[in-house]
């Protein structure tokens, strides 16, 4: 099939819900994609921050196939191993209790919000408590109740009426969140540390404090959405670890997989019991092969590869902070938003066609490239980068 064909197809027979970029990619290895002309791409996008180790990773692609060619799914009728190793790895690496697995970041965070509402209700014996603050600006999935909970306007348009019981409070001003605390009809807070839909925003070290304060205050629980902060993408395998806070509830997917579909929603020692048998499920949560492949992503987060992480988001930071073009450089480790004087989506067509893969979000160019990406690809792809949007 050619390159016509394959558009003019997804035309007519794949729902119109993106905009895709000009480009039929084929296979690739690490941070370096191929289109269907042979043309070489280094990759600053990993799938949106999912290839966490880069395109057809030896390691991971065994543990793939491996698991494939012995059971491929049993459903959460019976055990099988994967699942439960990565939940023991998970939990080991950072302390939490028990993990629920479904298959996307909006799954995690369905199972995050339940979890809260089911605490409260067990809790008071009623709904009273049922409401969750989140952060205006906030993205948090696209089903109804994420996109309830999704604190931007553009995304409560369309698609009413929308899942009660969700306040949006500033991210800046924590004195919003005292006073939705200060209602008395909340069982959580539920937060992302880097806005990254929103443009690669982070909180503040002062935000974070403070809303963990008025959390302890108010007897709520803390829910932290590390869909795209997770698994090593910021310099620690969560972010949280750097805003030196125990979160009650963690939800996480996109690298977490490593490529194949998979979320996570963590719970803390406050909510390990709150969910039992038949209060929540998934048909492929926690699907073997997925499973495996996460094993050996989060198996290989260590140390070493976290530094590395650190020193790679702050050569990229070093380079492109006062670079012609370029207003300003946000982020932490390999999760970087550039705000640039040309409008970010005309960058991120230009890099293209010079073989360079970023995304945007909002205002921004955002770069989330795999944790792997080495040296001489990323000097190779931020000189492109640098000359693209100066030009
Ligand atoms: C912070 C955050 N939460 C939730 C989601 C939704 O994840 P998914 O698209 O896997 O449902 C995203 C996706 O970009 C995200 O960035």
């Amino acid at each position: 099939m050619d390159n016509t064909d394959i558009k003019s197809l997804d035309k007519q027979f794949v729902a119109n819900t993106y905009g895709r970029a000009d480009v039929v990619f084929t296979h690739g290895s690490g941070a370096e994609v191929y289109d269907s002309e042979g043309r070489r791409y280094i990759d600053l996008g990993a799938g949106i921050a999912v290839n966490a180790f880069g395109v057809a990773d030896p390691v991971w692609a065994a543990a793939v196939t491996e698991q494939i060619g012995r059971l491929q799914h049993m459903s959460n009728l019976y055990y099988t191993e994967p699942c439960v190793k990565l939940a023991k790895l998970l939990c080991e690496k950072t302390g939490f209790k028990k993990v629920f697995f479904g298959n996307s970041g909006a799954e995690a965070n369905e199972c995050a919000i339940k979890t809260a509402r089911k605490w409260a209700f067990d809790k008071f014996g009623d709904f009273s408590h049922s409401t969750i603050i989140t952060l205006k600006n906030s993205f948090h999935g696209r089903t109804v109740t994420t996109l309830s909970a999704t604190g931007q306007d553009a995304f409560h348009t369309k698609f009413g009426p929308f899942t009660p019981g969700f306040v949006h409070a500033s991210a800046q001003d924590a004195s919003e969140v005292r006073a939705f605390a200060g209602r008395g009809n909340c069982c959580a807070v539920m937060l992302e540390l880097i806005q990254g839909e929103g443009g690669v925003v982070p909180l503040t070290r002062e935000y974070v404090n403070e809303v963990v304060q008025i959390a302890r205050e108010h007897d709520l629980l803390l829910i932290v959405d590390e869909v795209q902060t997770g698994n090593g993408r910021t310099g620690t395998l969560y972010t949280y670890e750097q805003f030196g806070f125990m979160p009650d509830i963690v939800s996480t997917a996109k690298g977490l997989g490593g490529g194949l579909p998979l979320g996570a929603c963590l719970l803390g020692e406050r909510v390990e019991h709150t969910l039992g048998a038949g209060d929540h499920g998934s048909t492929f949560g926690g699907n073997p092969v997925s499973c495996a492949g996460a094993i050996s992503i989060i198996e290989r987060i260590d140390n070493e590869l976290l530094a590395d992480v650190r020193r790679k988001g702050e050569y990229i930071k070093n380079e492109l902070t006062g670079a012609p073009g370029v207003r300003s450089v946000t982020g932490m480790g390999l999760m970087v938003g550039i705000l640039t004087d040309k409008p970010a989506g005309e960058v991120a067509k230009a890099a293209l066609r010079r073989g360079v893969v970023v995304l945007t979000a909002h205002e921004k160019v955002r770069l989330v490239p795999p944790l792997t990406v080495t040296d001489e690809q990323l000097a190779e792809a931020i000189k492109i980068l640098k000359e693209v949007i100066g030009e």
